[in-house]
């Protein structure tokens, strides 16, 4: 088993992956090669015209060896629906499933022990050589998976600072719950406006004060034993963690309140104890330390409830809590 945890994050990568071409209109069989190359035209329609969407998951060992994938069915099924927003050919579900358990399977040696997690990123890019294909979509794909062996996303106990944006939207907003590579760059002169001016590691988008998402997460207030988040819209992405975590707040008794909320309201219960985070694959559920809104900084006084959260999540990941919702697939006893 992998010993040392990479420092960054998804920045060594197992040294095979599956991938499958998507030609004459039918998805080919599963073919494994290294996963340090790709073979691209230069004319492929995913470098020109963005056709290109990506999924994250996790799997985890647990304390017997054994390896699971967190959420397999929830992240091949938005994986389908990001392909068929941007009129990709769409993954064949019983095929991305295999590609990914296989993976995880044959490279169970890369899933570290409970210090992190092994980060599974599927890929599916359109292929067709056309320059002139600007306005109609790729006839061609490649579907591949990377597994990459991974740590905290934040450092656990450190800052973690938010820069509240207000004027600008993270991307178009009929193209925020599609886990696509444009969107990420459509959120980079804000996200590093926030990191030079402020040293914020996230922008929380909230176009003209309505609280949306950060750049790499959701986000959601916790007030005591309530948790508010935004109801799914076009606008943002529908995170599987967002989801898990408000179902296990349920499970432990909390009110779950999913209704539209604005800064002014952030600034009101936070002054007043009320705590923050932000959840996602990579992120887990990280507890906000300090808000940055109109040039003024709000410190979020405790962590503790958000704490009491991540643990519901982290202690079903790691196998400590039953599964009752089904949300683990087991891989593999893969001994160490
Ligand atoms: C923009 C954005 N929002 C939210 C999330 C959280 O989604 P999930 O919990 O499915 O990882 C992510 C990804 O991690 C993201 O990139």
């Amino acid at each position: 088993m992998i010993k040392e945890i990479p420092a960054v994050f998804g920045s060594v990568f197992a040294p095979e992956m599956p991938i499958a071409k998507f030609t004459n209109g039918a998805w080919q069989e599963t073919a494994w090669q290294s996963s340090d190359k790709l073979e691209l035209h230069p004319a492929a329609h995913c470098l020109h015209y963005g056709s290109e969407i990506f999924e994250g998951m996790k799997a985890f060992r647990h304390d017997d060896h054994s390896v699971h994938i967190f959420q397999l069915d929830a992240g091949v099924e938005r994986m389908r629906q990001s392909a068929a927003a941007l009129y990709l050919p769409v993954p064949d579900a019983k095929q991305l499933k295999n590609m990914i358990i296989e993976l995880v399977r044959r490279q169970a040696h890369f899933v570290p022990d409970r210090r992190g997690a092994a980060y599974i990123r599927p890929a599916l890019i359109g292929t067709e050589s056309v320059v002139g294909a600007a306005g109609h979509p790729s006839h061609d794909a490649l579907l591949y998976v990377l597994l990459s062996p991974v740590g905290d996303y934040f450092k656990q106990g450190s800052q973690l600072r938010i820069f509240v944006e207000t004027e600008h939207i993270r991307c178009a907003p009929h193209m925020g719950s599609i886990k696509t590579g444009g969107n990420y760059a459509a959120a980079l002169p804000w996200t590093m406006i926030a990191e030079e001016k402020y040293h914020a590691q996230q922008v929380l988008f909230c176009p003209n004060g309505d609280v949306q998402e950060t750049g790499a997460s959701n986000f959601i207030l916790i007030d005591g034993k309530t948790l508010i988040t935004k109801p799914l819209t076009s606008e943002f992405l529908h995170g599987i963690t967002r989801k898990s975590i408000l179902q296990a707040a349920r499970d432990n008794g909390y009110t779950v309140e999913e209704r539209h909320f604005t800064v002014d309201e952030i600034v009101q219960r936070v002054s007043n104890g009320a705590e923050a985070v932000l959840t996602g694959t990579a992120a887990v559920l990280s507890p906000v330390t300090h808000f940055i809104i109109d040039g003024n900084e709000l410190v979020v006084q405790s962590q503790a409830e958000a704490l009491k959260l991540r643990k519901f999540i982290t202690d079903i990941q790691y196998g400590d809590a039953k599964d009752s919702h089904g949300w683990l697939t087991k891989v593999c006893d893969c001994a160490a």
